[in-house]
């Protein structure tokens, strides 16, 4: 006899979903709404997320946690190996990876910044991603499926602000590796889709952090506590429903630099 959530599997477009930054805000909600569809779902941040251990039990859904520094850059190509081994190749019909962890630290002005910190800040932001992807490209390359890739950008990486000027660049690196990716997969046998999607200003810790910085260290500070107190702020699950439909969205080719503000 099979059991119900057995048969309901069975019947299911078998879709693997691969997250950074599961542990709060934006990834968290996306995670979230992919474990109520049933989804199988690849977690990835530093600490653990036991709201959705509980919910994928309660669901009968396949999540796979890891508990994983993205700094650990040596280490991601063992992870995605590991992750994959989970991925049935006879059944599977899509792959997705949403690269959305990220990190607005250090903040503040260039010169005044600890060199360690700034190679940090680009191993999150910039190099985990870049690897992530090209270990992607890797193990699907033979892959007749659909495969998308969603690099979770920001406004910032258009408009530069004193204070984040390595969070610009991380983000500006980030949509010029989706385009550039995205031309290379034109030809490819089993093509991939790239792109990128600023989420506009959402309530989650990110946010926080915002508010309590210096001025010194961001002057543009004012400007993120008046939109939080006229209540600007996007909700985490709507951006978290948009971006899982941009997902599967066939009108985006591959290549765009989205905002989510815009759709
Ligand atoms: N909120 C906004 O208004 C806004 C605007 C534009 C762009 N974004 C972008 O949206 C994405 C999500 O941000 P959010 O607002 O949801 O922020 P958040 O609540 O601070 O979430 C960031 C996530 O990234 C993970 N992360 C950070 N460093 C990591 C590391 N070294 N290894 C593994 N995971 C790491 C964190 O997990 P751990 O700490 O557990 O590792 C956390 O789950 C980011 O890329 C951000 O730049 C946000």
């Amino acid at each position: 006899m099979f059991s119900h959530s057995t048969l309901y599997l069975n019947h299911h477009a078998m879709n693997y979903f691969i997250i950074t930054g599961t542990s709060s805000g934006i990834g968290e909600a996306i995670a979230n709404r992919l474990i109520h569809r049933r989804e199988k779902v690849f977690c990835i941040s530093r600490r653990e997320n036991p709201a959705l251990n509980l919910l994928a039990k309660r669901e009968h859904s396949g999540l796979w946690y890891y508990q994983f520094d993205l700094r650990s850059t040596s280490k991601i190509p063992g992870l995605m190996k590991e992750i994959f081994s989970f991925i049935d190749k006879e059944t599977v019909s899509g792959i997705f990876l949403i690269n959305n962890a990220g990190t607005l630290m250090p903040t503040g002005f260039s010169g005044t910044l600890n060199n360690s910190e700034i190679e940090e800040h680009y191993k999150t932001n910039l190099l985990a991603p870049a690897l992530l992807i090209n270990e992607f490209l890797k193990l699907t390359a033979e892959l007749n499926i659909k495969k998308t890739i969603i690099n979770i950008s920001s406004g910032a990486a258009v408009s530069a602000y004193a204070g984040w000027s390595n969070y610009c660049a991380a983000k500006a690196g980030l949509d010029m590796l989706t385009r550039s990716i995205a031309l290379e997969q034109k030809n490819a046998p089993f093509p991939a889709k790239v792109l990128s999607v600023a989420p506009g200003i959402v309530d989650t810790p990110m946010q926080e952090i915002i508010r309590e910085s210096k001025v010194e260290q961001f002057p543009m500070k004012e400007k993120f506590v008046a939109l939080h107190q006229t209540n600007k702020l996007a909700g985490t699950d709507d951006t978290a429903q948009k971006i899982i439909s941009l997902l599967f969205d066939n009108s985006l080719l591959g290549g765009e630099i989205l905002d989510i503000r815009n759709l």
